[in-house]
């Protein structure tokens, strides 16, 4: 079996339920207290064991290939002001693993950004991180799930049971229970977006995955699939219906960073765990609560 050594971060999606910041600052960059989200996607890679990782992007998300190169200039400003830490941090980021990018020239959905990867992956198995997901876990996630791949050598969807409401705006997997575990299920179809009465469970995929590279000829010939988009979905359920995938129920809190409610609830968490911040900032939390 295969190590899985990259993986691949879709983010080249429109960003429209982040509007309008999303029309001029890309809602990956956006932060979360001092560091934009995609670099925890990063990290949650690389502490996976990840040393190649694919950022598939667009025209007006360059702020994002900033963040982790180097700027030689900023480094001597900063340590002629003495900021040496500063200037390391900066360093530590650009240096956590091989970063690529790759445009997606138009946004026609997850599927297709995936799709583009092809050459970076070749015959390898790999991970792939949902832009907008961050999850905090004790575990990376994508550690989690590279547990699973090694011990059942199918691919693996990370899943959490969701609310009716979100179900019908991600997906629903069908599932069977395996003997002598507790959260890694046999998934043998799925469905994205389903309408009421058409979804298999309330367990949905929620930011991550972990793909075999014939996942690509089956995302080559995907038709247009909900909203008109080459879904992600759609070749996972192929899959899933052909030669099975498990489903782990994955330890983790995740925020949707696609969202304001899930920008907000990730500032707060990390807010309070912040060295800079956590004090002062739960002092004002409680001063808050007081008040609504
Ligand atoms: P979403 O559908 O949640 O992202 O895709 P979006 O299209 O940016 O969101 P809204 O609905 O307009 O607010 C899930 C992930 O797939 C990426 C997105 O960047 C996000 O991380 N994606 C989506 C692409 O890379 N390319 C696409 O064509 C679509």
């Amino acid at each position: 079996m295969k190590k899985v050594t990259k993986a691949i971060i879709p983010a080249a999606g429109l960003g429209t339920r982040m509007l309008p910041i999303s029309h001029a600052v890309p809602k990956e960059m956006l932060p979360i207290v001092d560091l934009p989200a995609v670099y925890y996607l990063v990290e949650e890679a690389v502490n996976s064991g990840i040393t190649d990782i694919l950022i598939v992007t667009n025209r007006d998300k360059e702020a994002m290939e900033n963040f982790f190169d180097l700027s030689p200039e900023y480094i001597s400003v900063l340590e002629g002001k003495g900021r040496v830490e500063a200037a390391d941090r900066i360093r530590r980021i650009a240096n956590m693993a091989n970063i690529y990018f790759l445009r997606q020239k138009e946004a026609k959905g997850l599927g297709h950004a995936v799709g583009r990867a092809r050459s970076f992956v070749g015959d390898e198995p790999f991970v792939v991180l949902y832009g907008d997901d961050i999850i905090f876990s004790k575990t990376p996630v994508c550690r989690q799930l590279i547990d699973v791949y090694e011990k059942y050598g199918k691919p693996v969807v990370g899943v959490k049971p969701v609310s009716a409401e979100q179900l019908t705006k991600y997906c629903s997997l069908k599932v069977e229970s395996l003997p002598g575990e507790e959260n890694v299920y046999a998934c043998s179809d799925m469905i994205e977006k389903p309408k009421p009465g058409e979804e298999f469970s309330n367990l949905s995929i929620l930011g991550r995955v972990l793909l075999t590279p014939d996942a690509f000829d089956i995302i080559d010939n995907l038709e247009p699939g909900a909203g008109g988009e080459y879904q992600l979905t759609d070749a996972m359920a192929k899959m899933a219906r052909e030669g099975g995938v498990s489903a782990l129920e994955f330890e983790g809190d995740r925020y949707d960073m696609g969202s304001k409610l899930g920008f907000l609830m990730a500032n707060v968490t990390k807010g309070l765990l912040h060295e800079e911040t956590a004090e002062a900032f739960r002092e004002y939390l409680k001063g808050l609560i007081g008040k609504l």
